[in-house]
């Protein structure tokens, strides 16, 4: 496949895409959101990635929507068309993808960045939702994932002003789960990614599918839930492997079944 707004690379058992728009700050058209929706599956298919990092440039991860694809639109055009509601589709790769922000992560960019897995930022990354400036408001889950990720009174703080917020305050808040020297962030994500790749790629869809349990269910159903993903890996070749692997004093050599 050719993509003509992002870039897909392997190296390992890692997948990249990143998106390449750079005259337009990255900026999320329809046609980049295809091609990233895309790339992800097409990854999430390939049982040989065991991870996804997606990743913008330096100046920026995504300034956003594309303003000027949008600025046109009607009412009838986005309902008839289901304007971006092919990004929901990111959201069932079972594939873990992380994110490597730097640079703006502003509306549509920041909505991008929480749809994946986790958030490893750069020293100059800014996150925000500046909808509220354009007259609009988050379109892909911004209202509902930074809510859930920062609490109320900072999303609401961050979706009626508009600000951005800097690396350092996202952390704190508990948007990302670190920030490193803005040169390291890519370098950072791919560790993560490889360390990823390297488990049981059967105990990593069942870890993800548990944690994110936690966000649409009840305690009491969230536990029970998980109780069972655990108990169903005692099924797979990797747990019999993993445990003797420690016992053994060795590497485990995960078959991923
Ligand atoms: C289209 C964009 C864009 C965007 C930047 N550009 N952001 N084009 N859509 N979201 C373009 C600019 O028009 C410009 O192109 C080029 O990228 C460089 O941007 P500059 O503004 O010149 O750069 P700078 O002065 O460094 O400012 C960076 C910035 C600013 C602060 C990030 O670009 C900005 O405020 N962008 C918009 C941020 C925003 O409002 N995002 C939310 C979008 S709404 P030209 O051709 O003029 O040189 C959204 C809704 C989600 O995301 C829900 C949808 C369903």
């Amino acid at each position: 496949t050719t993509y003509e707004t992002i870039i897909v690379e392997t190296e390992g058992r890692v997948g990249v895409i990143t998106l390449n728009r750079p005259k337009a700050l990255n900026a999320l058209n329809t046609q980049l959101m295809n091609e990233v929706v895309s790339a992800a599956k097409a990854f999430d298919a390939d049982p040989e990635i065991g991870a996804i990092v997606l990743t913008g440039s330096e100046k920026a991860f995504a300034a956003g929507a594309d303003i000027k694809e949008m600025s046109s639109k009607s009412y009838s055009e986005v309902v008839s068309e289901a304007f971006f509601g092919a990004w929901d589709d990111l959201s069932r790769v079972r594939t873990p993808i992380i994110a490597a922000v730097t640079g703006y992560a502003l509306g549509g960019g920041c909505e991008l960045a929480m749809l994946a897995d986790t958030i490893i930022a750069g020293e100059n990354a800014r996150f925000g939702q500046p909808e509220i400036n354009l007259g609009v408001i988050p379109g892909i889950g911004g209202s509902q994932r930074l809510t859930r990720a920062v609490g109320k009174a900072k999303a609401m703080d961050l979706v009626l002003t508009g600000r951005q917020m800097k690396a350092d305050e996202a952390e704190r808040a508990g948007l990302v789960s670190r920030v490193v020297p803005t040169e390291e962030a890519l370098t950072v994500a791919k560790e993560a990614a490889t360390t990823i790749a390297s488990k049981s790629l059967i105990s990593v869809y069942l870890a993800k599918e548990a944690v994110n349990r936690a966000f649409d269910t009840t305690l009491t159903e969230g536990v029970r839930a998980e109780r069972g993903l655990f108990y169903s890996l005692f099924a797979t070749d990797d747990q019999t492997e993993g445990m003797a692997a420690f016992i053994e004093k060795r590497d485990p050599e995960f078959k991923h079944r």
